[in-house]
């Protein structure tokens, strides 16, 4: 089956640096023949309608519920229509936990979004005091984590992050991968992408994992060269 590979730029890339990486990267789709679902979410001064021959989806890593307005600081939709951005990622543990994101406003930014019709990435994950609690307290934390999310969305896409691997180089084991999946896939069922320390060593055998769907790369896709070396793997691995 197919999966969906993304690339986090979080706070790293220019608009030059991104011109570069996405021209790079749409040589390489195109030259292998690349055709599986690829996002590249840049920092919002980088994103752009790029001229790509390959179908590269652009996305935003972040983004106000509102259309235009007085909040200073962030963007809206009328920024993201500019360049027709329509995917967003949104719940990801930095917002969460070192912006300080609530639930209830993830909520709103999501039943916005939704309401205008984006893609959205929904990033849910436990940190470490939670895992070392064990599965059900685990289990608990996550279904917290859908409360005031319209889990019937047609243009959901799931992303599994445990804030414990997230930058760490600490990978969950296939296994956990497995069984976490498995549980979130009893939560509801759209396709569910694993992120956290996912690099060019161990994608093989985290996309090899049953129940996951793809790939949310932080720091091991900011290199073009590193991401297109996933691909490749995802591409033979089929
Ligand atoms: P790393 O790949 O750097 O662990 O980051 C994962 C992530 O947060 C992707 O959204």
């Amino acid at each position: 089956m197919s999966k969906i590979l993304a690339a986090n730029f979080k706070t790293n890339h220019t608009r030059a640096s991104t011109r570069a990486y996405v021209e790079a990267l749409d040589t390489f789709m195109e030259a292998s023949g690349y055709r599986d679902e690829v996002y590249l979410f840049p920092p919002a001064t980088a994103l752009n309608r790029f001229e790509t021959t390959s179908d590269i989806r652009i996305g935003a890593q972040n983004a106000y519920p509102i259309e235009n307005g007085s909040f200073t600081g962030e963007i809206g939709l009328e920024q993201l229509q500019e360049f027709g951005i329509d995917t967003i990622l949104i719940g990801h543990s930095e917002r969460r936990h070192i912006i300080g994101e609530s639930q209830s406003f993830i909520a709103q930014k999501y039943a916005w979004f939704k309401e205008q019709g984006f893609r959205i990435i929904y990033c849910i994950g436990e940190p470490l005091e939670v895992r070392e609690m064990g599965s059900e307290a685990v289990r608990r934390y996550l279904i917290d984590q859908f409360e005031g999310i319209d889990t019937s969305y047609e243009k959901l896409i799931l992303a599994y992050e445990p804030v414990w691997a997230i930058g760490t180089g600490k990978t969950a084991t296939p296994d956990l991968i497995e069984e976490t999946h498995a549980e979130i896939k009893k939560m509801t069922d759209h396709p569910l992408l694993y992120g956290g320390s996912v690099k060019p060593q161990n994608i093989g055998e985290i996309l090899a994992v049953p129940g996951c769907d793809g790939a949310l790369i932080g720091t091991a896709s900011w290199e073009v060269s590193s991401f297109t070396e996933m691909l490749r793997t995802a591409q033979t691995s089929k």
